[in-house]
């Protein structure tokens, strides 16, 4: 079976032999693309609803993976037990949203876990809770399908690194090797500008504009490219 350019990338991130926990798993392609492969042996394919569920139970029948991959009604990982599984993907949801289920699911804090998340928006947040929870973000990648989409994929270490705000932005993307990166980081530093000059044209003193302003210059000193 064939995933879209999106789902191609979470799946890369994933460990051969890992028992993956896709959380949000919609029509299931993802755990049924890895079982099916045999990247992965097995599977919990999890989701908040139930039509997403029957969604997911086709998928794995027509692949004839339903005895590898389990179905779970689950809100985030509430129903999933720490050790049912090794990778845990989130994909297809808000950064924000990604976040707070990491935030409030404490056995995610395990360094022989990975978690690879696939944020649509507000990828600052899932990069923040890294950041500030010990955990390290080994790998980012970008790709170009309908839009540009981004996977970040993140191992426990326990330490905390320090890193300035433009990293909640940008993170690690691989900008001088892949086009869909270095598209990426533009976007979200011409995002940065837009709402630091609205706030600035409206004489609005903030700490969103402080910041807003700290992160701009962190862009001109690192030189990250040249327009
Ligand atoms: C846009 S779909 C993404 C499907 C798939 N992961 C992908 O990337 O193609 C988002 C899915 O997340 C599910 N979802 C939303 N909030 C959730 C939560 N708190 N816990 C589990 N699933 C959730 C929705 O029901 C929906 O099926």
């Amino acid at each position: 079976m064939s995933l879209s350019k999106r789902l191609k990338m979470v799946a890369d991130m994933v460990r051969c032999g890992s028992r993956i926990a896709d959380i949000g798993t919609d029509h299931g392609y993802l755990p049924a693309h890895l079982t099916r492969s045999g990247k992965c042996p097995c599977g919990i394919a999890a989701d908040l609803r139930k039509g997403p569920l029957e969604n997911a139970r086709e998928t794995l029948q027509i692949y004839r993976v339903e005895d590898k991959v389990q179905l779970r009604l689950s809100d985030g990982l509430d129903s999933v037990l720490p050790d049912e599984c090794d990778d845990i993907v989130f994909a297809g949801m808000g950064g924000t949203l990604i976040a707070e289920l990491l935030e409030r699911t404490g056995w995610v804090k395990d360094k022989s876990k990975r978690i690879i998340v696939q944020p649509m928006t507000h990828s600052e947040d899932v990069r923040r809770f890294f950041v500030n929870n010990g955990f390290k973000i080994i790998r980012e990648d970008a790709c170009r399908d309908d839009r540009i989409y981004i996977a970040i994929c993140a191992e426990y270490s326990g330490e905390t690194e320090e890193k300035n705000e433009l990293y909640h932005y940008i993170g690690c993307h691989p900008i001088e090797g892949n086009e869909a990166s270095l598209n990426y980081a533009k976007k979200q530093i011409f995002r940065l500008r837009k709402r630091a000059e609205a706030l600035e044209a409206a004489n609005i003193q903030s700490e969103e504009k402080d910041t807003l302003f700290k992160i701009l210059k962190q862009v001109e000193e690192a030189q990250l490219w040249q327009e």
